[in-house]
């Protein structure tokens, strides 16, 4: 059986948030097929340089293939994009102009036969990016207490019949495979009303506890800023309100000149912005795009710009003082720094 190919979500959307330029560099933190890195290579030509990362050795075979035409130009490794900083410094690839984060599983994963991420079709339940990570799905189902299994189908997958299902698997262990774990769900919360599956949210929070989805991404958020030259752009596409308030809430931090308390009459807190946020308000997929790729439906993109701090522009000052227009020492707004290093912003489209 041929597997479904990929197709790339907000695409067109997501090259224009990463404002590619010819000759820049990109990370693409989730490569999977490759088909946002391929665009990525196609912009930012000639001479643009792609790092991608893959934690499932599957992906990153895919990829590897998929983008084999761009050569040398790009560079493919099986990590955890929560090793970002380490990846980087390794490959010795910053700053960067532009790093993509597309969350979530590709449809070759969910398609693929034995990794248990979908009730669609037996398999063990498995639910692992990456093979050689020791925890499953199964052990989850299998091995944790009822609190311990209700807290992560409540938290992770905004099911509000937690508890119960909690108990109904306790009671139907041992469970071993995605159709077994779909029916003891079901006879605990009854047979579809709606669109969605009764297991689907139960599914959704397997997957983000076996992978550590919403701590890896903390993590991996939170190196990404320090990557980013000046203008920068930082873009995610995530696929459930978990991902996207994590992202929101770094960003709004990383976007403030103070994050003290509202109780503390003076800044102690020494903070100062890193980021501009570009579109407060998520871009999601047109209807012709959820139509054609109904994988779409609960995408939503988020863009921010790294920009550069009072410190950054006290120590570029010094170095740029012998260029004598600009005044050493003092604040000026990065625009300006942008006019002298000559390094234009392009629009974001
Ligand atoms: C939605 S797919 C990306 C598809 C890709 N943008 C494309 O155009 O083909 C998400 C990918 O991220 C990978 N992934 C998820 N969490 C990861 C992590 N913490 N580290 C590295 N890769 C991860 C998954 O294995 C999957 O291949």
């Amino acid at each position: 059986m041929s597997l479904p190919t990929h197709i790339p979500v907000l695409l067109k959307e997501t090259v224009g948030a990463l404002s590619i330029q010819p000759g820049g560099r990109y990370i693409d933190c989730t490569v999977g097929g490759g088909g946002h890195a391929a665009a990525i290579m196609e912009r930012s030509s000639p001479g643009g340089q792609l790092l991608g990362i893959d934690a499932d050795p599957e992906a990153v075979k895919a990829a590897r293939d998929g983008l084999a035409a761009y050569g040398s130009s790009v560079l493919i490794v099986n990590d955890n994009f929560a090793n970002l900083e380490a990846i980087c410094i390794k490959h010795d690839f910053l700053p960067v102009n532009g790093i993509l984060f597309d969350l979530g599983l590709s449809s070759l994963q969910l398609a693929s036969s034995g990794r248990g991420f979908s009730f669609q079709q037996d398999a063990p339940l498995d639910m692992r990016f990456d093979p050689g990570q020791k925890l499953t799905a199964a052990d989850i189902v299998n091995d944790y207490s009822e609190s311990e299994l209700a807290r992560i189908i409540r938290e992770y997958g905004e099911e509000s019949y937690s508890y119960r299902i909690a108990r109904r698997i306790i009671a139907g262990r041992p469970i071993k495979t995605t159709l077994g774990l779909a029916r003891v769900v079901e006879g605990a919360i009854g047979p579809r009303k709606g669109r969605i599956h009764p297991a689907t949210r139960t599914f959704q929070a397997l997957r983000i506890a076996v992978n550590n989805e919403l701590g890896n991404l903390e993590t991996a958020i939170k190196q990404a800023v320090n990557l980013l030259g000046y203008d920068g752009r930082l873009v995610v596409v995530s696929y459930h309100s978990l991902e996207d308030r994590i992202v929101k809430r770094l960003w709004q931090q990383e976007s403030k000149d103070c994050i003290c308390p509202l109780d503390v009459p003076v800044c102690r807190c020494q903070h100062t912005a890193r980021l501009r946020i570009i579109n407060r308000k998520v871009i999601t997929p047109s209807v012709a795009e959820v139509e054609a790729n109904p994988r779409a439906r609960s995408a939503r993109l988020r863009a921010a710009e790294r920009i550069i701090t009072e410190d950054e522009w006290r120590e570029s000052t010094e170095r740029l003082s012998f260029l004598g227009d600009i005044n050493p020492g003092g604040w000026r707004k990065p625009i300006i720094l942008r006019e002298v290093l000559g390094v234009s912003s392009a629009p974001f489209q």
